[in-house]
């Protein structure tokens, strides 16, 4: 029988990855794909399924309702996979709301609709179903930098800082909230930083391949020792499928790379391979150039991803020398979507932003 999937944020970096991994991954899917087209969506991700009948796309807004109710009255979905939200730390600074907005609201509308659509009459929900929220490792707060052995663990206490964090850890809280007050079948993952093909340039490391390789100041923010914990992106599909089939509901998962690394040493690989792949001169560590540090920037994030290895034996596949270097490339080989994707509306949001530090 063929399976249902309505992954909403679908044209956005995690999720056009995740449909197109699950498309290759599984013959007998369906995935109706709901996305708002936000300055993030880009249906160019998912040119390479343009044809395939097994993804169906929807554009609609996750707070809406009305639209949400009708998907599930057309398309009955077995999972509701959630990546949408607003996603960049640094626009949560500038404007709250709509992260509180989307992020918190459209989950609960998610959770409503779902669970109008599932729940029978004596409570229960029909085998099969479940609803899965892609969360974030922000939302454990910051962990020490002069203590290596501090990971953040699925019962570490939330503690988020930024505006953005906040939003996400709201909504996981709504999700535990349906599933332990309505018995609702949900599972939550919390992933640390990805990176990988398709990414918007906002983020830091194709924001820095995009300026090494345009001759453009790389702006490390403070000091450049806040540590990140990187994975690459389709390892973190495959966690996400992996829970999905076989997680136990009800539970959180943590997803990371044991792959910690200071801003600053990102910076300096992603110049070194730029400049080996493009035999460039001009793309050296001069570009560097230290500016005003983030707000509340946290300090360190680190995973023990421990439970999802042992429980589902997930581990990250791609060493991070090889995914920076398959990264790098993919960009190389997709100048025309960077150079859609920074003009207009992006352009103006980069000059504001760096204008001011
Ligand atoms: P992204 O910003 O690239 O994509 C977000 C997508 O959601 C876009 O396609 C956008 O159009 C869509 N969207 C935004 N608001 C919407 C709305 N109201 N209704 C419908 N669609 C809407 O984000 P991403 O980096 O792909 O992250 C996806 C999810 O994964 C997010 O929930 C994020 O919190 C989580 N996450 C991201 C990372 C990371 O490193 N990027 C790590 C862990 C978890
Ligand atoms: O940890 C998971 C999170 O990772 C996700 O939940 C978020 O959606 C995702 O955006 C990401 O958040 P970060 O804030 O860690 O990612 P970002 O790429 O914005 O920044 C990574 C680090 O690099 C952070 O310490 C800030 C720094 N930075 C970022 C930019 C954009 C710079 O030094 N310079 C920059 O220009």
């Amino acid at each position: 029988m063929t399976t249902t999937y309505l992954v909403t944020g679908g044209a956005g970096f995690i999720g056009s990855n995740f449909v197109l991994y699950m498309l290759d991954k599984h013959d007998d899917i369906r995935i109706v794909n709901v996305d708002k087209l936000t300055y993030a969506g880009n249906l160019e991700n998912l040119k390479a399924i343009e044809d395939d009948p097994r993804h169906i796309f929807v554009q609609a807004d996750i707070c809406d309702k009305q639209a949400m109710r009708e998907l599930f009255e057309q398309y009955d979905p077995d999972y509701v996979v959630n990546f949408a939200a607003e996603s960049h730390v640094d626009r949560s600074i500038e404007t709250p709301e709509i992260f509180a907005q989307t992020n918190v609201m459209g989950t609960v509308n998610l959770l409503n609709v779902a669970r109008e659509a599932w729940e029978q009459e004596d409570g229960s929900y029909p085998e099969g179903k479940k609803y899965l929220q892609v969360s974030t490792d922000e939302v454990y707060g910051s962990l020490p930098l002069d203590d290596p052995e501090a990971f953040f663990r699925e019962d570490t206490p939330l503690s988020p800082h930024s505006p953005y964090s906040s939003s996400k850890a709201a909504s996981d809280m709504f999700v535990q909230a349906y599933g332990d007050t309505y018995g609702m079948p949900i599972n939550i993952t919390r992933c640390s930083n990805n990176y990988g093909p398709f990414q918007f340039p906002e983020k830091l490391i194709p924001l820095m391949i995009n300026n090494a390789l345009e001759h453009k100041a790389l702006p490390v923010y403070g000091d450049g020792l806040n540590v990140r914990d990187w994975l690459y992106v389709a390892d973190h599909c495959k966690a996400i499928d992996m829970v999905l089939s076989d997680g136990v509901v009800g539970e959180v998962y943590n997803v990371g790379g044991h792959n910690e690394r200071p801003n600053i040493f990102i910076v300096k690989k992603i110049i070194e391979e730029c400049s080996r792949a493009v035999d460039d001169p001009e793309v050296t560590e001069s570009l560097i150039t230290y500016v005003q540090d983030r707000k509340g920037h946290d300090r360190r994030y680190g995973i023990a991803p421990d439970k999802i290895k042992a429980d589902l034996g997930w581990y990250p596949e791609t060493k991070f020398e090889d995914g920076i270097v398959l990264t790098i490339n993919w960009y190389l080989d997709h100048k025309d979507w960077m150079d859609n994707v920074t003009s207009g509306e992006y352009r103006d949001y980069y000059e504001q932003m760096y204008s001011n530090r």
